[in-house]
């Protein structure tokens, strides 16, 4: 692994394996029995006046360091940003100081009307350009740098001219944000659509990617879809250890959005995601002494 001179490494600190905070755990955050490196939410859930959820948060912030991660920005889409979205995600950002702020590389809203999907965009010299410049706007809006999440998908446009992972890194380098690698989206989107999804960690520098996510998903029989209603499966835990043997150890979350399980179900993954990480960073380093 060799940083480059725009490196974000040294910006974006390995927090550790955290979960991703759901309201079903919300009281063991209140009765401040949630041990965890690190929390994540989804900052939609918060962009609130008041009330418990805020709260929750509060308890989180002390417990723990937080994420914001968002899913209604529509970076990739037509429509003009949404200002009051990003008032509000400002203020929330400004009132919890996140580890960082992080978005879908997708589009889910044409005309204001919302797919409440995260919808994949055509990887061409065009669309890297819109979405850049927005990522940017949303940048200087925020006063902060961004991370961006590559999504699943069930389809691909026929008119795109790269490979989804040169687009996400060319979208990093052009609007200066960082990755935040969604490894469970790369095994559903490279088995939807018959590549190796070794070649997308190859495709990427290490110089961009702040965090990294691990989720489950489910067999639909003709394609994967990524349901998040699982525990992490053996497949995607084999790139997630191809991912630290490439990149190292970088901050790493585990998702858990369905079928949710106890607190401790959860956190039992993201305790084998340090494992893991730990087991391989041991065996590099016994090869570098032999
Ligand atoms: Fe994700």
């Amino acid at each position: 692994m060799s940083l480059g001179s725009r490196s974000l490494v040294p910006l974006l600190p390995h927090l550790g394996h955290g979960i991703g905070l759901r309201p079903p755990h919300y009281p063991r955050v209140l009765d401040g029995t949630a041990r965890v490196d690190w929390f994540e939410v989804i900052s939609e859930n918060f962009m609130i006046r008041g009330g418990r959820p805020l709260d929750v948060l509060e308890k989180a912030r002390a417990l723990a360091p937080v994420v914001l991660h968002g899913v209604s920005m529509n970076l990739g889409g037509t429509d003009p940003l949404n200002d009051r979205h990003l008032d509000e995600l400002a203020q929330l950002a400004d009132r919890f100081e996140p580890a960082w702020v992080s978005e879908h590389l997708c589009w889910g809203a044409f005309g204001r009307h919302y797919a409440h999907d995260l919808l994949p965009l055509p990887y061409t010299d065009e669309a890297l350009a819109h979405v850049a410049e927005r990522v940017r706007r949303v940048q200087d809006r925020l006063g902060r740098r961004i991370l961006v999440e590559n999504v699943s998908s069930y389809l691909t446009f026929s008119h795109s001219t790269m490979a989804e992972w040169t687009f996400l890194g060319a979208v990093a380098e052009t609007a200066d944000c960082g990755i935040l690698l969604d490894v469970n989206n790369i095994y559903v989107s490279a088995v939807n659509h018959g590549f190796a999804p070794t070649e997308y960690l190859a495709g990427l520098s290490r110089d961009r990617i702040g965090q990294v996510h691990l989720a489950g998903h489910s067999d639909a029989g003709t394609h994967l879809v990524d349901t998040h209603d699982h525990p992490v499966p053996s497949p995607v835990w084999a790139l997630y250890r191809e991912a630290v043997r490439r990149f190292g150890p970088v901050a790493t979350l585990v998702e858990w959005d369905d079928r949710i399980p106890s607190f401790e179900e959860v956190v039992a993954e993201a305790s084998r995601a340090r494992a893991v990480e730990a087991d391989v960073l041991g065996a590099c380093r016994r090869r570098v002494h032999l």
